[in-house]
């Protein structure tokens, strides 16, 4: 049984992603190498949008989170999928931008946007602005006179709900730096303050409770709070919501032991508190947003390594070093994020070692994981690591002027590079 439906083995024991052999894409392209099975990717856009239009009817939009992973040729593949993206910096916007995404369904999130971000963003023809807080409110509304524009905007709200997953990726709590709260009358003073602004069209109301979450529960009860507030609006101010967006964070396998539910299963659950909901309260179904980013292309991308030594330090534990590490994949570093790797010129061995995997910077945290299961390994072996599409790639980094590894994606059983490795020049390009 293989983690994601995106891997297989073939006749000579290798696996195979997308169909593909991975030990003949690493000796084409090199180590480290990132892989991603694009035929998976799109199905899942798929899955998302029929999952809504089953449960929900045609008044909806799946914008996939950038921040998971974000590359030109991934927007050319949301822009053929019908879907929309969520953007949170400049650099995103841009990079939709110049990969011709149709800019009318990108959701421009922040919570600290900065003005030039948001000129860029005004100036391209951005559909929404989440805002998320009043100073940036005001700033919007400012540079959106002095533009000649009205900026159609949702804005994040805390809901206050608990979702159960790793401290750094909770978002939804009231202790949090984004967003107003529900409580306290802040989100509720925010929608006075944003109906009153000549150059502000409030259109919606945003939350995103946390990312790799496998309980649903969390999602209804948002959805509920989220509901019952477009109707006190409603009823308080007179005005209708009209777009409710629910973020994304629904939660991926990256070991055996994690049971995410299925996609129509969820969506199923979250859509029917919503309609349940708007009923009891008699206002209209709201044009509902979810912004998925993990669960569209983390199962469907592996990284794969050289090995380049093995340390057994006797009794307490065996080091392997590989060719990349945190520079690629800073997720064990920042959450002690599990993974699962194989060795993909030998699939089928059993996993009888237990070892840490390590990468090459001066940095002892820096490890893809300790007490990881693999079979026996030596130098020069190819190492996969799985699950890593998302939020590797896109948080990758340059410490100790370590080059980022290129990307690859597979479609009908052919590769095709879509990110560069990058060059020693690459690196010092912007040093005068
Ligand atoms: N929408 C908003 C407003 C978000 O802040 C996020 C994630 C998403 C959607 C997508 O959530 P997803 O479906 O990917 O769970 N770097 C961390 C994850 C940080 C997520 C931040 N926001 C990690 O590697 O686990």
């Amino acid at each position: 049984m293989f983690l994601s439906s995106c891997l297989s083995e073939n006749s000579e024991g290798h696996l195979t992603i997308g169909g593909v052999d991975v030990p003949a894409l690493a000796r084409e392209y090199g180590t480290p190498l990132y892989i991603m099975d694009e035929d998976a990717i799109r199905s899942t856009c798929r899955e998302y949008r029929k999952a809504m239009l089953r449960h929900y009817g045609k008044n909806f939009l799946v914008a996939f989170a950038s921040k998971a992973f974000c590359t030109k040729y991934m927007y050319k593949i949301l822009a053929e999928e019908n879907m929309g993206a969520d953007v949170v910096s400049g650099g995103e916007l841009y990079t939709a931008l110049k990969a011709g995404f149709p800019m009318n369904r990108v959701y421009f999130h922040g919570n600290n946007k900065t003005d030039d971000e948001i000129k860029l963003a005004l100036s391209s023809g951005v559909g929404r602005f989440v805002a998320d807080n009043t100073e940036e409110l005001s700033r919007l509304n400012e540079i959106a006179a002095a533009e000649g524009c009205v900026a159609d905007i949702s804005f994040r709200i805390k809901p206050g709900v608990e979702a159960h997953t790793h401290e750094f990726i909770k978002t939804g709590q009231i202790d949090s730096k984004f967003g107003v709260a529900l409580i306290n009358d802040e989100a509720f003073d925010f929608a006075k303050t944003a109906l009153g602004l000549k150059n502000i069209r409030l259109v919606g109301v945003h939350c995103h409770i946390g990312s790799q979450i496998f309980d649903i529960d969390p999602f209804v009860h948002a959805a509920d709070l989220m509901i019952d507030f477009i109707s006190r609006v409603k009823s308080e101010l007179g005005y209708e919501i009209a777009e409710l967006n629910l973020g994304g964070g629904f939660g991926i396998r990256y070991t055996e032991k994690d049971d995410p539910k299925q996609i129509d299963e969820i969506v199923k659950s979250f859509t029917s508190a919503v309609l349940k909901k708007v009923s009891e309260n008699n206002i209209k179904p709201p044009f509902l947003v979810i912004e998925p980013g993990r669960s569209i292309v983390a199962p469907y991308g592996i990284t794969v390594y050289t090995v380049g030594s093995v340390k057994h330090i006797k009794n307490i534990r065996t080091y392997v070093s590989i060719d990349g590490g945190m520079t690629d994949n800073p997720r064990y570093a920042l959450y002690q994020s599990e993974y699962t790797a194989v060795l993909p010129e030998r699939i089928n061995e059993p996993a009888t070692e237990t070892v840490t995997i390590a990468g090459r910077c001066c940095e002892s945290g820096d490890l893809i994981g300790k007490d990881m299961k693999i079979p026996p390994v030596k130098p020069n072996d190819l190492i996969a690591v799985l699950s890593t599409g998302a939020y590797n790639y896109s948080m990758a980094s340059n410490y100790n002027r370590i080059p980022r590894p290129p990307v690859v994606t597979v479609s009908g059983g052919k590769s095709r590079l879509i990110v560069r490795r990058e060059s020693y020049e690459d690196l010092i390009r912007n040093d005068i």
